[in-house]
């Protein structure tokens, strides 16, 4: 991260399936609440993987990694994402949520209950001792996804929003986020969230971090109202999502949105941020494989003049990093090979091109179905071809790192 200048790490600790951050007043939080039986095996799936998951950081542990990042000049945000996704929470502890909330860490975004002064209390007791872990300026709330099925039963909840004059569960979310915030403030800290915190009404001083790349409106409504925002759509900067070599491009070309602002309103965008969810990166491989070289695509956006966004002229310097990277032994998604799809068709005679952008590598292939390795033959020209053919591509790095396999078939 500092050798391209990130200079924060926005860590999300605590979420339905697990909490990770110590809190000495709630010990059943990481006790209990860092374990559980066994992970679903791909969102939406229903399906589960029978492998136990534990494990969580110490207050020590927050330390260490607080001040190994400053020390390389990066500030570490925490977050505690509520009030949704608190199933952990509010299975663990009494009076917290609307109704007693049993196990089912799969009962996605439980929330809190704002209605609840126990749960006020819960809420400001579990920050009082990240406030004093992290020193921050800048506190993440979380607030995405807020289920509001339980609030709309609960007669605590009822009694706030008359007393309050709140006339949606919306309006409630808001005035949620508002306690907190306020809480935030008075102690020296200013609240982020997540594009949800627009519904109902946000204050002018939180910072909106946009996420929903669907919900289009989220930046021009924030700044009209004066929030500040941090980027991060999720079709383009969730380095979990599938590694796709050209989505660097889609990360340098998405933030052309900005071209639009004038001077003013461009200063009220904070930064970019890549969001990489653990719940299905098993290694730290896996991890790198998953953040490089996205995260430099997001690191190019981070510090470049909107003007000088140019995909092509990053994808050329880009390559130049994979030298550094495999010195760093940082194992990235190599460059995809292009010019050519899977299935292509032709008449008469046609040619099998094959291009990568790193110039550095050495594409190996075959074309009788086994796959390519370094003592394939060696593409360096077009190959003709007058019928039929299936062709299997690898590209290979100096250090012998190869990438995945590209097949290509040309029907006559
Ligand atoms: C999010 O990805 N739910 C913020």
């Amino acid at each position: 991260m500092a050798l391209h200048n990130i200079n924060y790490f926005h860590w999300h600790l605590t979420e339905d399936q697990g909490w990770r951050i110590e809190i000495k007043k709630y010990p059943k939080l990481t006790e209990v609440g860092s374990y559980r039986k066994e992970t679903i095996t791909a969102p939406g799936s229903g399906k589960f993987d029978g492998t136990p998951v534990s494990g969580y950081y110490t207050q020590e542990d927050a330390k260490e990694i607080v001040a190994y990042a400053a020390e390389r000049f990066i500030t570490v945000i925490p977050e505690i994402d509520m009030p949704g996704h608190m199933q952990t929470a509010v299975s663990l502890y009494a009076n917290v949520s609307c109704f007693p909330q049993k196990e089912a860490p799969m009962n996605i975004s439980s929330p809190v209950c704002p209605g609840k002064e126990s749960a006020l209390e819960f809420c400001k007791n579990v920050y009082d001792e990240i406030f004093r872990l992290f020193p921050s300026e800048y506190v993440h709330l979380g607030a995405d996804e807020v289920s509001k099925k339980n609030w709309e039963k609960c007669s605590d909840r009822q009694k706030r929003m008359k007393v309050n004059n709140l006339k949606t569960e919306e309006e409630l979310q808001s005035w949620f986020i508002h306690q907190m915030e306020q809480y935030f403030n008075e102690n020296g800290k200013r609240l982020i969230g997540w594009d949800e915190i627009l519904q109902g009404g946000v204050s002018p001083t939180a910072t909106v971090m946009w996420w929903q790349s669907y919900e289009k409106e989220v930046v021009k409504k924030s700044i009209a109202q004066g929030n500040s925002v941090i980027l991060c759509p999720n079709y383009d900067f969730y380095l979990d999502y599938s590694e796709i070599g050209q989505s660097t491009r889609l990360i340098c070309e998405s933030v052309s949105l900005l071209d639009s602002l004038n001077e003013s309103q461009s200063k009220q965008i904070l930064g970019v941020q890549g969001n990489i969810w653990g719940e299905f990166i098993p290694s730290r491989e896996r991890m790198h494989y998953m953040a490089f070289p996205r995260l430099l695509a997001i690191a190019e956006t981070g510090w470049s003049q909107a003007a000088n966004y140019n995909w092509k002229s990053f994808q050329r310097r880009m390559t130049g990093q994979f030298n550094r990277l495999d010195a760093l032994g940082i194992d990235y998604c190599m460059a995809d090979l292009e010019g050519f799809c899977n299935t292509n068709t032709f008449i008469g005679e046609t040619k099998v091109n094959v291009i990568s952008p790193d110039p550095d590598v050495v594409i190996h292939y075959t074309d009788d179905g086994t796959e390519p390795t370094e003592k394939s033959a060696v593409y360096t020209t077009p190959i003709s071809i007058r019928d039929s053919a299936s062709f299997a591509f690898r590209a290979y790095r100096p250090n012998g790192k190869s990438s995945k396999v590209f097949h290509a078939s040309y029907k006559k």
